[in-house]
Order: C-alpha cells, then structure tokens, then sequence
C-alpha cells in the first residue's frame, strides 16, 4: 500500500484490510498474508503490557514496538500511533514525534481527535507525514468519556463527529478511523468523505476495517461487541504449555533426539 492506493481503492469501491501489530514475530505472521496496513496502535499500552487504558503508550513504548514491528513487517504499510498528548507539547514536540516514528519504521501516523489538532495536521502533512485521522471513540480521551463508550449515538454528537472528520479531511489526513459510533454514521461519514474510512465499531460500511490482534486471534477474555475471534491462538497456546509442562515432570521431554551427543 501508498498513499495513491488508499485514493485508488477509495474510488474503485475496494476495501482495505488493517490489524494491529505490536512486535516482530506477530509481524512475520501478518507478512504471510494478503492483509493491507498495520497499525502499531497505542492499545500496545493495554494489550501487551497490561494497562486499563492506552494513556500510558508514551514515546518511547511506540518507537519501541514500532521497530520492532517493522523488522517483520516484510514491507506491509506500518501506520504509528501518536501517543497521548505528545502533539499537545507544541510544534515542535510534535513535529519531533512524528519525525521519530516515521524514522523507526512507519509510513504515517495516527493522531486521535480532530479540535485543536488541525494546525498541527496540516503542518505535518506539507512536510511529507502522511496522517491518518481518528474520530468517535477515541480512547485518549476516556476520561473525558466518562468511559468506552460508543460515541455519536445523539444527533448533535453525530454532526460533531461529521464534522470533525470533514475537517480532518480538509487538512489533509489521508485516511480516517472511526471507532466506537452507529453504523449509519459510520455510513454517513464514509459517503460524506473522499478519503477511505477504516471502522473498528462502526458498521460494514465504511472503506475499510481495523481490528486489534490480540481480539482477533481470540487472546481477550472479554471482547468488544464489534470484535470477531477468528482463532483460537489462545487456548492453542495454553494446551502447548501445558503439554511442556507435563512432559517436563513425566521426563518424557527431552528424549534423546533432542539432546546434544
Ligand atoms: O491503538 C489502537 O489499536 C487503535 C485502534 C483501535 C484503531 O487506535
């Protein structure tokens, strides 16, 4: 993927396909497949190192993971997240984050919201960052959520959502995630916009899809209603180490063939 597929598969109808990556084993296993993008997502925070939110992806977690993604990536369009405020700390720390990212790996990056972002968006964008936008449920912005809560269910909060991905748009994002709001919505907004929608939590009808690995390979306990587990890596998991286990205590491992002579 580039920039001009994400503009080609808009306009030929064609859907694009993006999972979450967070190191280089994961990201060998995405390389074998036909799957489009990854996003080395600020969920890093909570999926893999145990947080409730994904305030705590600071700058050093996201080069961190996205450099190591993109050992493995085989090539696959690697998207980083901007973690929590760091574009808030002024141009210059903005401009630095993204300059980092990009230098460990990415090809874009992901800033979460759109009102007071936008100065900043178009800046990065005319000196070559390719930025992806992300409206709806922005997890950054739990607190001020009062929780995950699926966002743009009232009219006046759907036209904000409209109109903060219109204005996303305007200042040059290439693509946009909506995550967490109704699916007419997210139909609205996709229909309303000339760039792809990639939804996680918003229906069938936007450009594209995003899910989070760890959901999709069946690892969370309690999935979101918009996740599909389409494995069971999981349990797969366990029984493999409980087969160690029990092979450990019966001494049925190591047998001769795998000991050195
Ligand atoms: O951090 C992340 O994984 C994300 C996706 C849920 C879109 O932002």
């Amino acid at each position: 993927m580039t920039l001009p597929d994400f503009r080609r598969r808009k306009a030929g109808n064609q859907r694009i396909s993006f999972v979450t990556c967070y190191d280089c084993a994961f990201a060998r296993l995405v390389a074998q497949t036909d799957l489009d993008c990854i996003l080395v997502g600020d969920s890093v925070a909570m999926v893999v190192h145990g947080h409730p939110s994904t305030l705590a992806a600071d700058l050093p977690m996201m080069l961190f993971h996205t450099e190591s993604v993109a050992r493995g990536a085989g090539g696959k369009f690697i998207v980083g997240d901007m973690p929590f405020l760091e574009h808030r700390k002024g141009q210059s720390e903005a401009v630095s984050a993204a300059q980092a990212l990009l230098r460990a790996g990415a090809q874009a990056i992901k800033l979460e919201g759109a009102a007071g972002n936008l100065e900043i968006i178009q800046s990065l964008v005319e000196g070559g960052v390719p930025v992806m936008g992300h409206v709806g449920l922005t997890p950054q912005f739990i607190h001020a959520f009062g929780g995950f809560k699926v966002q743009g269910r009232e009219d006046a909060a759907a036209e904000r959502i409209l109109a903060d991905a219109k204005a996303l748009e305007a200042a040059g994002v290439f693509s946009i995630v909506l995550e967490g709001i109704p699916a007419p919505l997210g139909k609205r907004i996709t229909e309303a916009l000339s760039i792809p929608t990639i939804g996680i939590g918003a229906g069938p009808d936007t450009d594209g899809q995003v899910l989070v690995l760890h959901d999709l390979l069946g690892f969370t306990e309690k999935p979101p209603k918009f996740a599909r587990a389409f494995g069971e890596v999981a349990s797969a998991s366990v029984t493999a180490l409980r087969a160690y286990d029990e092979a450990v205590k019966s001494s049925t491992f190591p047998t001769e063939k795998e000991s050195y002579a």
